[in-house]
């Protein structure tokens, strides 16, 4: 048996514990104490469970000049994420049961993390026949990839996902109340994509929720999250939390929903510190150096954030600013359960996803750091705690801050 130990983060504080692992990768154990055949002590490091990314665009299949399977999800790993949840604009679009059983068969033994799959379906009929997605994703406005519905034809989606209690996951825009202008930088780009926009759209969903689960994408400003309806959870994006229109950074800090202003990111910050926000997920979606090079009006909207989510956040509980407790619910917890998956928590019987991390080794986040396929970051500079180890199933994905396995990651199916 193996055994990992170091100061565990278990049933909601740290303790030095031994973590004893299965050969089928679940916790066995969870003592003060464990001798096991392979034993790794960590000492004095932290041992965080493994987050979950319920967000992200791994590019795969279709649009790879941007990001794989394998790339993404090799950062995924250096980033302290242990699974991720890939959206469905990829090309083909995941609208149906045929390009989701593709998408499946394509991505096989090419993740180094765990993965499930989301699928858009653009009509109410094809929810039955999207089971194996583990949640749905609805665009209420033009993002990347063209997916949106009206309002309308979401609420009839509503209706059947209720009724088969599958999670669908919202981005939500009122394209109404976007304006004509043309955007040149990033102040612009928030007022053509105005935060009335986004409120709009998510007080829209009280209306037609009714007893769907629903949770909110990239919530980016105070109203659009006091209009989230009771019974629904959001998400928080590390952009929207670290970055603001009035970084000089131009089409590279260019996403939907737009940064704001840095008075609404600092009320963002303090809403998620004071634990208002469900989880935090990276809505990665990175675009290549060429296309965010185009004239801004142009440039496509996402910015890549798998890696640098949970080294950001841990950096600031170093600092003083963020509690560990909200960071792990935020980041592995809440996000596991949203999803409806037996991730997230250190517990016996539950997936050995571990993170190994120390909070006193402090780095700048680099391009070459975190190793994208599109090879930028938008936090490039910032300080940031990455881990020293990773476990997938009680094998180690990163050692020393490096990959060392890849293709080890499985697909997590959805349940109804
Ligand atoms: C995403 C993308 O590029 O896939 N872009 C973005 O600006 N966030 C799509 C999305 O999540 O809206
Ligand atoms: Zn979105
Ligand atoms: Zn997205």
């Amino acid at each position: 048996m193996r055994v990992i130990s170091g100061r565990a983060f278990f049933r909601g504080r740290l303790e030095p514990l031994s973590i004893a692992i299965d050969e089928t990768g679940r916790i066995a154990a969870i003592k003060k104490a464990l001798r096991g055949d392979e034993q790794m002590d960590h000492g004095d490091a932290l041992i965080l469970p493994g987050c979950v990314d319920l967000h992200v665009h791994m590019r795969d299949p279709g649009l790879r000049r941007k990001e794989d399977f394998p790339s993404g999800t090799r950062s995924a790993a250096m980033g302290g994420v242990t699974t991720v949840a890939d959206m469905p604009n990829t090309v083909p679009a995941v609208t149906t049961a045929t390009a989701l059983d593709a998408k499946a068969a394509e991505l096989r033994g090419r993740a180094a993390v765990d993965y499930a799959l989301y699928a858009a379906p653009q009509s109410p009929e094809a929810v039955p026949r999207l089971a194996n997605a583990i949640a749905l994703k609805v665009y209420m406005a033009e993002s990347t990839g063209n997916l949106q519905v009206t309002v309308q034809r979401m609420s009839e989606i509503l209706r059947v996902a209720e009724a088969q209690r599958k999670l669908v996951v919202v981005h939500a825009e009122e394209p109404g109340k976007f304006t004509k202008q043309k955007a040149q930088d990033l102040r612009g780009h928030d007022a053509v994509r105005p935060k009335v926009a986004e409120e709009t759209a998510v007080a829209s969903l009280a209306r037609i929720l009714g007893e769907a689960k629903v949770h909110v994408a990239h919530v980016t400003c105070l109203e659009a999250l006091n209009a989230v309806p009771a019974g629904a959870t959001c998400e928080v994006t590390p952009h929207h939390l670290f970055l603001d229109s009035s970084q000089p950074i131009g089409a590279q800090g260019k996403v939907n929903p737009p940064l704001r202003s840095p008075a609404d990111r600092d009320m963002l910050w303090d809403a998620f510190r004071n634990g208002r926000i469900d989880a935090v997920a990276s809505d990665h979606a990175p675009h290549t150096l060429d296309e965010k090079g185009a004239p801004f009006e142009e440039a496509p909207a996402g910015l890549p954030g798998v890696a640098t989510a949970f080294p950001l956040l841990m950096r600031r509980i170093r600092a003083g600013e963020l509690e560990l407790p909200r960071l792990v619910a935020a980041m592995a917890a809440r996000p596991a359960q949203i999803l409806g998956i037996a991730k997230g928590t250190i517990e016996v019987g539950r997936d050995a996803d571990l993170v190994v991390v120390d909070p006193r080794n402090i780095e700048a986040v680099t391009a070459k750091r975190v190793r994208y396929k599109c090879g930028w970051t938008p936090f490039e500079g910032m300080e940031a705690c990455f881990p020293q180890a990773v476990y997938l199933r009680g094998e180690a994905v990163i050692e020393d801050g490096e990959p060392v396995s890849e293709g080890q990651g499985r697909l997590i199916p959805g349940s109804s």
